[in-house]
């Protein structure tokens, strides 16, 4: 089977490679000319864990192709996926020039039958407006070849993506016809092991599923969240209460654990379009505009209970940050608190020193030199009048408390993952403060 993807972002690079592994032949196409070349080359635009090992193993096989030419892609695939970026527009909204693009230039160019599949989270309707492009560049050739649509939105997690996608907890794919399903099917054969479903609907319906599982997940958090700031009043601990009722398997203990909201590339926005999609339609959806006001609000906590702990002047003092990406385990820091977290330090008249395993550079693009780079994680913390830890990293987990408390000036710890043990943290000479844990009556 041979197949084209286009987009070698984070979805079609991932989309594409995983697809190889199971023998298929695939060329992934992008119109960036120097992210092809290195891709050839085996160098990844992105920081995904096991991903470039197996592009370079699929590459070596023959069975992984670059290209940036979308023609030559379509030579004898029965299938091309559209993984192009959906970036906002002026208004917030997704702009779909590129996906168009892409469905312009596959009508240029199509000569015998095939599926397209929309793989980048795309606003409802937008497969019916892919096909239209489609057809439209079909009735200026003159020509009448037969081709179908679908949608198949992607529920992969930065960090985890290839693992997600070679054990999906399910595969949704929206279509137009039995025969779109059919090939999709033999596709995805491989990865429907341990009886993981492939479910086969209608293509609203799974376009909107992608949303519908993005925003029940973002509730999840923002009720934990509203929740662990309500735990600090009455004098609860959020980590008693997440345990309480995780145990009930109707509620499950994942995606309810509080920090300082939930950013990434995913979340943020799709929550804003399910909002703005249900406007158009003329309908509010109340629940989720909660959502995201109190996600707005989290990201601020941190700095309200430093700006607390230190009377409200914290011009002068330098902060030590931990962390920097929006999670760990990738470099994204697309809508990271912690950008809101170091803006607003900034602002009140603060210095910070960040550090985190693999978003410097990203962080470097964001701040500049408007903030300082450590080395390592102790390295930020010298002379400073307060740490926070923004990012959950395996390594900050267990720090050396001895080195921590010689290097900083002040000895307190603000963590906006709930990573560490007050009562440790208070033993060791910390003043600590989490997310909704107010046994240590904080
Ligand atoms: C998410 C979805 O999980 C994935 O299915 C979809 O395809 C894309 O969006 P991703 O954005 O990569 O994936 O990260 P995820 O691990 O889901 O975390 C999102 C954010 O929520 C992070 O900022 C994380 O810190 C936060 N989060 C997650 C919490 O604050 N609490 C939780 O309990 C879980």
């Amino acid at each position: 089977m041979k197949i084209s993807i286009v987009g070698t972002g984070y979805v079609g690079l991932v989309t594409g490679t995983c697809f190889s592994d199971t023998g298929v032949n695939v060329t992934c196409v992008d119109i960036d000319e120097e992210k092809i070349s290195k891709l050839k080359k085996g160098i990844i635009p992105i920081y995904e864990p096991g991903l470039e090992n197996m592009i370079k193993n699929n590459v070596e096989k023959g069975r992984l192709h670059f290209t940036t030419s979308l023609k030559e892609s379509l030579d004898q695939a029965e299938v091309i996926f559209i993984a192009v970026g959906t970036p906002p527009g002026e208004d917030g909204s997704a702009d779909l020039s590129h996906v168009l693009n892409v469905a312009h230039e596959i009508g240029k160019h199509l000569d015998h039958t095939m599926v397209v599949v929309t793989k980048s989270t795309v606003p409802i309707g937008t497969a019916e407006k892919v096909r239209k492009a489609i057809r439209e560049e079909l009735e200026k050739r003159g020509v009448d070849i037969t081709f179908y649509v679908a949608s198949n939105p992607e529920f992969l997690k930065e960090g985890n993506a290839v693992e997600d996608f070679l054990k999906p907890d399910r595969i949704v794919v929206g279509t137009d016809s039995e025969e779109a399903e059919k090939v999709i099917r033999r596709l995805y054969k491989p990865f429907l092991l341990n009886n993981h479903p492939i479910l086969f609907m209608d293509i609203p319906s799974a376009e909107l599923t992608k949303y519908a599982a993005n925003a029940m997940l973002a509730t999840k958090i923002s009720f934990m969240n509203d929740i662990a700031n309500l735990c600090e009043l009455v004098g609860a601990d959020v980590n008693m209460v997440r345990k309480g009722i995780g145990s009930d398997s109707r509620i499950g203990n994942k995606f309810i654990y509080p920090g300082i909201g939930y950013g990434g590339s995913c979340f943020p926005k799709d929550v804003k379009a399910i909002i703005r999609t249900a406007k158009s339609y003329n309908y509010h959806l109340r629940l989720l505009q909660a959502v995201e006001d109190i996600n707005e609000d989290q990201k601020r906590i941190l700095v309200t209970k430093v700006k607390k702990y230190f009377n409200d002047d914290v011009k002068g003092k330098t902060f030590a940050i931990w962390g920097l990406s929006f999670k760990p385990h990738t470099d994204d820091m697309r809508e990271a608190p912690s950008k809101v977290i170091i803006n607003e330090l900034m602002q009140a008249g603060a210095k910070v020193k960040a550090y985190d395993p693999v978003a410097m550079n990203e962080a470097k693009k964001e701040f500049g030199n408007t903030i300082q780079y450590g080395q390592d994680p102790y390295d930020v913390l010298i002379d400073a009048d307060g740490l926070l830890l923004l990012t959950e990293w395996p390594e900050f987990r267990i720090p050396n408390y001895k080195v921590m408390a010689k290097l900083m000036n002040h000895k307190v710890v603000f963590d906006g993952r709930n990573i560490y043990d007050a009562a440790e943290m208070e033993e060791k000479g910390f003043d600590y403060f989490g997310i909704g844990r107010s046994l240590n009556k904080r």
